[in-house]
């Protein structure tokens, strides 16, 4: 089984001809097959640690490791790090124009596999995932992107997610945006994904309404660059009756 593995990341941001420390020493590790969400209030560094870990260039790391079983991750390109089995959805993410959906994934799935998918088997497959994420068929035609509503491409997000099979997948705030609906199939297909036993999540948000549809192995709670506190499920629970008051204001409590 796959393990990705975080250790004493600390990464920098350059703003305003300044260096800010956004993450300040980070500790997790999930492995294939795990659920793990990570919650906390906007401007904690959830989408920093998203972004470093994809190696973004704007962010820096001045200490600290990514690995994914003992390979540096931080050291990979982005086709590497697909290759290597990891995905990595972003929370804004880019439009492609001229690349049609199917084109697209079936790009990433000849990245992610090392050999282009049969054509035919293919096609059943996408035509599958879409049905089981009650997409339109006509979406596969449509520009990577391209004009996709907030629904749109959180769902394109989960098509990839159920297509690839990354051995390590990285949601951000996966659920910002979704309609009851479109976050209860969205989840459904994360939950899809990980009764597949295949594949390890980190599901990154500040809501904690996601978590009444994706049971979670684990909950981490993020506070101010770092994991503040760690536990199952039932911490999503407190969380949402308590909020995040009690991590923001001089640090965690025991
Ligand atoms: N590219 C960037 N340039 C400048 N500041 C940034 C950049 N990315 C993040 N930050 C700052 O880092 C902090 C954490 O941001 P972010 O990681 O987006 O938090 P979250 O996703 O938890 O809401 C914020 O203060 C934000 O303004
Ligand atoms: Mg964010």
């Amino acid at each position: 089984m796959a393990t990705l593995e975080i250790r004493d990341l600390h990464v920098t941001v350059e703003a305003d001809n300044a260096t800010k420390e956004i993450l300040k020493g980070v500790d997790l590790t999930v492995k294939q097959g795990e659920t793990h969400a990570i919650m906390g209030p906007n401007g904690s560094g959830k989408s920093t640690l998203a972004y470093s870990i994809a190696g973004h260039p704007k962010y820096t790391i001045t200490r600290g490791t990514v690995t994914l079983d003992g390979e540096d991750v931080l050291e990979m390109s982005v086709d590497e790090r697909a290759r290597a089995g990891m995905f990595l959805a972003m929370q804004y993410p880019v439009e492609v124009p001229g690349v049609s959906v199917s084109n697209f994934l079936r790009t990433s799935a000849t990245a992610m596999r090392g050999e282009a998918p049969k054509l035919r088997t293919w096609v059943k497959e996408v035509k599958t995932a879409m049905e089981d994420l009650q997409m339109d068929p006509a979406f596969a035609e449509r520009n990577v992107n391209e004009g996709f509503s907030g629904g749109e491409k959180k769902r394109h997000e989960i098509l990839q997610l159920e297509l690839l099979k990354p051995k390590i997948a990285i949601l951000d705030e996966t659920d910002s945006g979704l309609d009851v609906d479109a976050l209860r199939q969205v989840s459904e297909g994360v939950n899809r994904v990980h009764a597949s036993g295949e594949v390890g999540t980190l599901l990154i948000t500040h809501y904690t309404r996601i978590l009444r549809y994706i049971k979670p192995d684990f909950v981490h709670v993020f506070a101010n660059g770092r994991i503040a506190e760690s536990g199952g499920a039932e911490l999503a629970d407190k969380l949402e009756a308590e909020g995040y008051e009690a991590y923001t204001k001089g640090g965690a409590s025991a």
